[in-house]
Order: C-alpha cells, then sequence, then structure tokens
C-alpha cells in the first residue's frame, strides 16, 4: 500500500507526486490520458490501473486536475469507495463547487482538505511555497506534514469548505482591484495630459503606501477597533469627491472611481465618518446576496 496517492498528472499533479517521491514518500499514480505516468513510474511511482484503485491503494489521494466540479465528477462514482479515506483536492475552483464535493466527500464518510497551490509546479517543494489549505482540524493534523513537503509555507487557514475559494477571491479581488485601479487611472492621465511615463513612475509610491495599508488592515479590522484613524471616512469621501470632479470634468468613464466614493457616502450615512476607512469592511459583511 503506497502511503498517498495522486490522481491527475498534468503539470501540477506530476510535480506533486515527483516531490513526494524526491522526498521518500510511497506514492501510487493515475491519469486519464495514462502515458504521462510513465516517468513517474521509472522514479518509483505504482500504477493504479483506475481511480476506483487509486484511492484504494493509499489512505489519502491529492487530487489535481481541472476544477473541484472536475474532481467531483470524477470521484462521485465511487462514493461507496471513499468511507474512512482522506481526499485532498488541490485542483482550482469557486466557493459553489467545493462547497458541493465536500458535502458528497462527507456523505460518502470520507475526511477532506481543499488547496490552493501559490505557486508554479517549479515553485513545487520549496521552503518558501505555500499551499494554503481548508478542512478539518484532525485531517490537517495528519496530512499537514505531506504538504508541507510541497510547499513549506503551507498552511491551514480555515474549516469551511468555502474558506480557501474565499481566500483566494479575497486576494484577488485585492490584487486586481490595483491593477484595474491603474487601468482607471491610466485612462484619466491620459484625457487630462499626464504622460504614461509620469503616470508609471507613482506606481511605486502607491505601492509603497499599498503597504501601509496591509498593516493598518492588521490593526483594525480583526480586533474592530476602527478608532483614532489618521485619515477617517470623511476625508477619504472629501478626496473621492475630488477624484469624481476629476474623472467628470475630463470626461473619463468612472465607474469604479463612483463604486469606491458610493460605498464612502455609504460609510457617512451609516455613521462611520469618524472611523478609519476599513470599518467599510463591516458594511459590505453584512450585506446579503452579492449586491
Ligand atoms: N500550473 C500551474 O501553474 C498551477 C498553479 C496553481 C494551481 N494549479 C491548478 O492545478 C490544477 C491542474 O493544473 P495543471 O497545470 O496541472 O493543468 P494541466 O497540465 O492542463 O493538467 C490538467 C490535468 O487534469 C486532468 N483532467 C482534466 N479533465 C479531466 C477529467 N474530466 N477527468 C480526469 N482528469 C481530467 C488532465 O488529464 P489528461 O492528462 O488526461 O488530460 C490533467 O492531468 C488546476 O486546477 C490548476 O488551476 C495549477
Amino acid at each position: 500500500m503506497s502511503k498517498v496517492s495522486v490522481i491527475g498528472l498534468g503539470k501540477m499533479g506530476a510535480a506533486l507526486a515527483e516531490t513526494l517521491l524526491k522526498n521518500g514518500v510511497p506514492v501510487t499514480v493515475w491519469n486519464r490520458t495514462s502515458d504521462k505516468a510513465s516517468y513517474l513510474v521509472e522514479a518509483g511511482a505504482n500504477l493504479a490501473e483506475s481511480v476506483e484503485d487509486a484511492v484504494a491503494a493509499s489512505p489519502a489521494t491529492i487530487v489535481c486536475i481541472k476544477t473541484h466540479e472536475t474532481t467531483h465528477e470524477v470521484l462521485s462514482p465511487l462514493s461507496s469507495k471513499l468511507e474512512g479515506k482522506t481526499i485532498i483536492d488541490l485542483s482550482t475552483g469557486g466557493a459553489r463547487e467545493a462547497t458541493d464535493l465536500v458535502n458528497m466527500l462527507m456523505e460518502s464518510g470520507a475526511h477532506w482538505l481543499i488547496g490552493m497551490i501559490n505557486a508554479y509546479p517549479t515553485g513545487i517543494g520549496r521552503e518558501d511555497t505555500a499551499i494554503l489549505c481548508a478542512g478539518p482540524s484532525k485531517v490537517w493534523e495528519d496530512y499537514g506534514n505531506i504538504i508541507k513537503k510541497l510547499g513549506g509555507a503551507s498552511e491551514h487557514v480555515g474549516t469551511e469548505a468555502a474558506a480557501v475559494p474565499g481566500l483566494f477571491a479575497a486576494m484577488f479581488t485585492a490584487r486586481q482591484g490595483f491593477m484595474f485601479g491603474l487601468i482607471y487611472g491610466g485612462a484619466v492621465c491620459k484625457r487630462a495630459g499626464i504622460s504614461m511615463e509620469a503616470f508609471a513612475k507613482q506606481v511605486p509610491v502607491t505601492l509603497n503606501m499599498a503597504g501601509n495599508y496591509a498593516d493598518l488592515f492588521m490593526r483594525t479590522v480583526p480586533t474592530q477597533d476602527y478608532e483614532n484613524s489618521e485619515a477617517t471616512v470623511s476625508v477619504y469621501l472629501s478626496a473621492l469627491n475630488d477624484v469624481m470632479d476629476t474623472f467628470e470634468s475630463t470626461r473619463t468613464t468612472d465607474a469604479f472611481p463612483r463604486l469606491m466614493r458610493d460605498l464612502t457616502q455609504r460609510g457617512i450615512d451609516e455613521g462611520l465618518s469618524g472611523k478609519e476607512l476599513t470599518s467599510l469592511v463591516e458594511i459590505l459583511a453584512n450585506d446579503h446576496g452579492g449586491n
């Protein structure tokens, strides 16, 4: 019997299986297109003939295929064979798919972890690579050491199925929010007669301030202490009204700054005027239905 099975030997799954083998972990592998397994078998992996055989071969199976939904499709035909097994899905996917998959696994009596790989395949096995996992703490206690062989900076970030997709959605929204800010910023600069070189030169300055935002966020949101602000919600509203004035007067499309201004105005309307801007998290987190 192997210690871990790996289902899915695309670029990422193959890197996972190879790294486990290099770490002396006995591995069984399965891939829909079986020839992708050849070099891993030469490196010492056992080859399973089917998904069912792969799951049966080890107490834990790492799945790394297209999405959580694909994992669900591949594993649900053998739900009666999953009892007592641990399934670690490192495929990507949204919260709904992750929840459906976890519900199926729990109904089948399987243990589970859902993980997000924050690396390219070449980063697998490095000390600074993080695979962020959610699932019952006991499963992390049992298999966190295996995950840490794949990424030394891996962490257990929650116990809910939606935790990892939620963290991905948050980090993607934060990072791409900055990029979309640059896109709208580039547009208003062009219309206001600022060269793209002059604008681009300011990007590192702004990114530097975003480092302070991270500190501010960590200091205020977990404690919900939004007092003693250096720049209050009302100060931000005033700045955003100026920004909107410039977008309007240069006739630049303004959906993104308008969204920020309207949310900040809502903060004022709901009594947050003297608080830190991060207090707006409380308003959004209490909204329902994605509006
Ligand atoms: N590559 C990265 O940099 C990276 C980084 C982080 C996360 N990830 C995630 O890792 C997962 C795999 O990515 P990858 O880069 O390895 O992709 P890939 O090279 O395109 O491989 C996809 C894998 O999924 C399998 N697959 C797809 N549909 C399937 C199905 N219906 N039934 C069974 N197997 C199926 C493929 O099998 P066949 O070989 O038979 O086609 C192959 O093993 C994805 O969720 C991806 O988002 C990748």
